[in-house]
C-alpha cells in the first residue's frame, strides 16, 4: 500500500488545503493528514481542535486519516513507514521555505521524498492567516473554508453564523 503524509499546522484547514488533500487522495492508496507543531507560529486552535476540524472537513474522503504528532516530521514518516511527504505550493514565495524543509527532512530521514503539488489557481491567495484576519475583522469566510467548520472559526472571535 502506497501511503503519503500531508503535514501542516492547519490552523484552520482551508479550501486550499482540501484541494491538495483531495488530489493527493486520488494519487495514493492512503493519505495521512498530520497536524504538527510549527515552532514559528502561535496557533489559534488547539491541536485537538485542528484534528477535529480536519476530520469533519475530510469525512467524505474514505482513504484520508487525520492524526497529530508533536515531534519531527522525519520521525513520524519513519514511524508510519511512509516514504512520501506531500506539500502544497502556492507561489514562489513558499518555495524557499519548503525547499529548506524538504532538504532537512531528507537529511533526517533519507528514505523520504517530498512531493510538491501546485495549488489550484483559484486558491493561490488563500492561507489560514488570511482566514483568521477576515474572520476576526467581521468579514465573510464562506469562500475560504467549508460550511462545517465556519461556526468553529467565528466562535473564536465571539461571532456566530446568524449575524
Ligand atoms: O502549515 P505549515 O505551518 O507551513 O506546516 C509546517 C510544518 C508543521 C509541516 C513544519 O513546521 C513541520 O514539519 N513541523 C514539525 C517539526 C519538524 O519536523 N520540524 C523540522 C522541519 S524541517
Amino acid at each position: 500500500m502506497k501511503l503519503a503524509i500531508c503535514p501542516g499546522s492547519f490552523d484552520p484547514v482551508t479550501y486550499g488545503h482540501l484541494n491538495i488533500i483531495t488530489r493527493a487522495a486520488s494519487m495514493f492508496d492512503k493519505v495521512v493528514v498530520v497536524v504538527m507543531i510549527n515552532g514559528t507560529k502561535q496557533p489559534l486552535f488547539s491541536c485537538e481542535e485542528r484534528v477535529d476540524l480536519l476530520k469533519r472537513a475530510t469525512a467524505h474522503l474514505p482513504n484520508v486519516e487525520i492524526d497529530f504528532y508533536g515531534g519531527l516530521l522525519a520521525d513520524y514518516a519513519r514511524e508510519r513507514d511512509a516514504t512520501v511527504i506531500i506539500k502544497g505550493l502556492r507561489a514562489l514565495s513558499d518555495f524557499e521555505y519548503e525547499f529548506q524543509m524538504a532538504l532537512t527532512n531528507r537529511k533526517l530521514n533519507p528514505a523520504v521524498e517530498t512531493v510538491f503539488l501546485t495549488t489550484n489557481a483559484e486558491y493561490m491567495y488563500l492561507s489560514s492567516s488570511l482566514v483568521k484576519q477576515v474572520a476576526g475583522l467581521g468579514g465573510d469566510i464562506r469562500e475560504f473554508v467549508p460550511p462545517c467548520i465556519i461556526q468553529d472559526i467565528l466562535q473564536k472571535y465571539g461571532r456566530n453564523e446568524t449575524e
